[in-house]
């Protein structure tokens, strides 16, 4: 039987889930390889987490930058294998559809869509697809969202990112077979992360969704900053890592009757009439 790895490259380290994640597995002794897009965020979390926290300076849209961290993943690993990837970088673009900025809209799968290609693409051989791959087969973590099945208004770019990511990563699965590659989706619900300080509703002021959208936000915020502890997601992230048989995905949702069983239990209009009700 071929070694584990103990090495893993987690994007978007530079704070939130991605950042939690890392400290939970340099804790279980591994060694995290961390995208940042700022090399003093680097440094910060280096100095926080120790010197298995290894940061790349490389933003998930930019495939040259992409492909020069593999160049150094490559001289760190030494000939090792990575025991995983998990796709962790996203924005959230929200918004009535009626006065979105196409471009914006762009970017958020950009980012959180062809990110995910570009990294799987560039990091596939180290993960197992190369021949006479050095360790046992690593394994993909996408991180979705409850997003990725649920949907909101004002979420349209956000969640179509996000349902655009559960289907990539079960095709993905399915294709990386032979390679004994796993691809399991994280699907968290509100986790308290800088996520929920990062949106704002300036640009809608002015049009007829206003305040609906204010109800709607202020709730969405308030459970997202009462969300789930983040020690508590990065710990469940790190055990179904290490998961000898995984689920295909996981939903880390707090009061998940509730908030996850019953909203995909009822039946559509229902939950617009929910909607509806609730936001105007
Ligand atoms: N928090 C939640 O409640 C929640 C719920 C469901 C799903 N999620 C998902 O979890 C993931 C992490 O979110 P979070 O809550 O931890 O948010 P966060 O604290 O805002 O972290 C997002 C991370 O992504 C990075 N990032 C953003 N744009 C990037 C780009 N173009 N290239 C590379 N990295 C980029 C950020 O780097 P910078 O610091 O450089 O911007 C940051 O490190 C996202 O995919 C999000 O959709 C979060």
């Amino acid at each position: 039987m071929k070694p584990k790895s103990k090495h893993i490259l987690i994007t978007g380290t530079s704070s939130g889930i991605g950042y939690g994640a890392a400290k939970e597995l340099i804790h279980r002794g591994y060694t995290v390889f961390g995208s940042v897009r700022k090399k003093e965020d680097g440094e910060k979390v280096r100095t926080e987490l120790g010197e298995r926290f290894i940061p790349f300076v490389f933003d998930v849209t930019d495939q040259p930058a992409i492909d020069a961290a593999v160049e150094d993943v490559k001289k760190h690993l030494n000939g090792s294998g990575l025991a995983g990837l998990i796709n962790n970088s996203g924005i959230s673009v929200t918004g009535p559809v009626e006065h979105l900025d196409i471009e914006k809209v762009a970017y958020n799968f950009d980012v959180n869509v062809l990110g995910i290609f570009r990294l799987t693409k560039a990091f596939l051989p180290l993960l197992g697809t190369q021949k006479d791959h050095p360790t046992q087969p690593g394994r993909i973590l996408n991180v979705s969202s409850v997003a990725g099945k649920l949907c909101a208004p004002f979420m349209a770019p956000y969640t179509g990112t996000k349902h655009a990511v559960e289907g990539i990563s079960h095709c993905l699965r399915r294709e990386l077979l032979p390679y004994g590659i796993d691809v399991i989706i994280i699907g968290p619900g509100p986790v308290q992360t800088p996520i929920w300080d990062k949106g704002g509703l300036d640009e809608f002021k002015n049009t007829r969704y206003i305040a609906s959208m204010v109800k709607f936000f202020t709730y969405f915020v308030t459970s997202g900053k009462n969300g789930m502890p983040l020690e508590e997601c990065s710990q469940r992230i790190a055990n179904i890592l290490e998961a000898s048989k995984p689920n295909v995905r996981y939903a880390l949702v707090q009061g998940k009757f509730k908030n996850w069983t019953l909203p995909l239990m009822m039946p559509p209009r229902a939950v617009d009439k929910f909607f509806q009700k609730n936001f105007g």
